[in-house]
């Protein structure tokens, strides 16, 4: 997605894989420095503690405690959050309308707390079920502490999933239920039209969870959209560049299936 977008537009950059350690984390930071790399993506399991090693950490990112794009400006290296501005992105893209919509989040773990932090910003009224319910509760909070929110959290039980299914228009799940799997996170038998299913899941491209949504007559919108979204953010950042979200986007569309 990066390097057909620098190819895109003959720009100087290469995006590549490092597999990097725990205990390595604190070398590889500043290794970047050394190497006066200009940025970097940072992923499981590192998202939350490299906070600490960065001199500057965006205040939306703070809030969230958790840091997916770096950028070294002349030595100075300053912490982001793309994925919840990706995550918004891909609803304005479509013109939905987030003030007041009532939306369930299913998950309570990093990339939770990015939609989580994103819907709260724009006044949704959220609902949080977890398998582990004090998770939930702990964001629930802290949406409720930091940003006023309307906030609840229930355990994931399918007693709760009917109830909230059939409270809200739009869902999200966030957790990695259905990676990889034909596994859901909510029946089938609790979507229906007139709601907007989304999964942050990319890798298949259509969940089963979608498919079963798409069955019902429900919209859905698929991980791939958010992937390319916190892509294109991340590349503006270190390019300065305006970034050719569909060409970054059809490259993911490409390699997944
Ligand atoms: P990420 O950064 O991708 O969000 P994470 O912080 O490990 O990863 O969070 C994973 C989320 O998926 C959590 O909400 C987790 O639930 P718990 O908090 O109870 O662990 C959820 N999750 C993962 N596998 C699950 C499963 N098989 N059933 C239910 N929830 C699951």
């Amino acid at each position: 997605m990066h390097n057909t977008a620098y190819e895109t537009l003959h720009l100087d950059y290469l995006y590549v894989p490092f597999r990097v350690t725990k205990e390595q984390l604190p070398n590889a930071i500043r290794g970047m420095r050394a190497l006066n790399m200009r940025g970097l993506n940072v992923t499981i399991p590192h998202k939350a503690v490299v906070l600490t090693m960065l001199d500057q950490v965006d205040e939306r990112a703070g809030k969230i405690g958790a840091v997916n794009t770096i950028v070294n400006t002349n030595g100075i290296l300053s912490g982001f959050n793309t994925d919840a501005e990706g995550f918004m992105r891909t609803l304005v893209e479509k013109d939905i309308r987030i003030p007041g919509k009532r939306i369930l989040i299913i998950g309570a773990g990093g990339a939770a707390k990015a939609v989580a932090f994103a819907l709260a910003e724009h006044k949704a009224r959220i609902m949080i079920i977890n398998r582990s319910q004090e998770k939930a509760a702990a964001l629930a909070k802290q949406l409720k502490d930091q940003l006023q929110a309307d906030a609840a959290a229930y355990s994931l039980e399918e007693s709760n999933l009917r109830e909230a299914a059939a409270s809200v228009e739009m869902i999200v799940n966030t957790t990695s239920i259905g990676m990889g799997t034909a596994d859901t996170p909510i029946p089938a038998r609790y979507l229906r039209k007139n709601l907007l299913v989304y999964d942050i899941v990319y890798n298949p491209l259509r969940t089963q969870l979608l498919r079963e949504a798409e069955l019902k007559g429900a919209m859905t919108i698929c991980g791939a959209e958010m992937l390319a979204w916190q892509g294109a953010i991340a590349f503006e950042k270190w390019t300065g560049c305006k970034a050719p979200v569909e060409i970054m986007k059809n490259t993911i569309y490409n390699k997944l299936t």
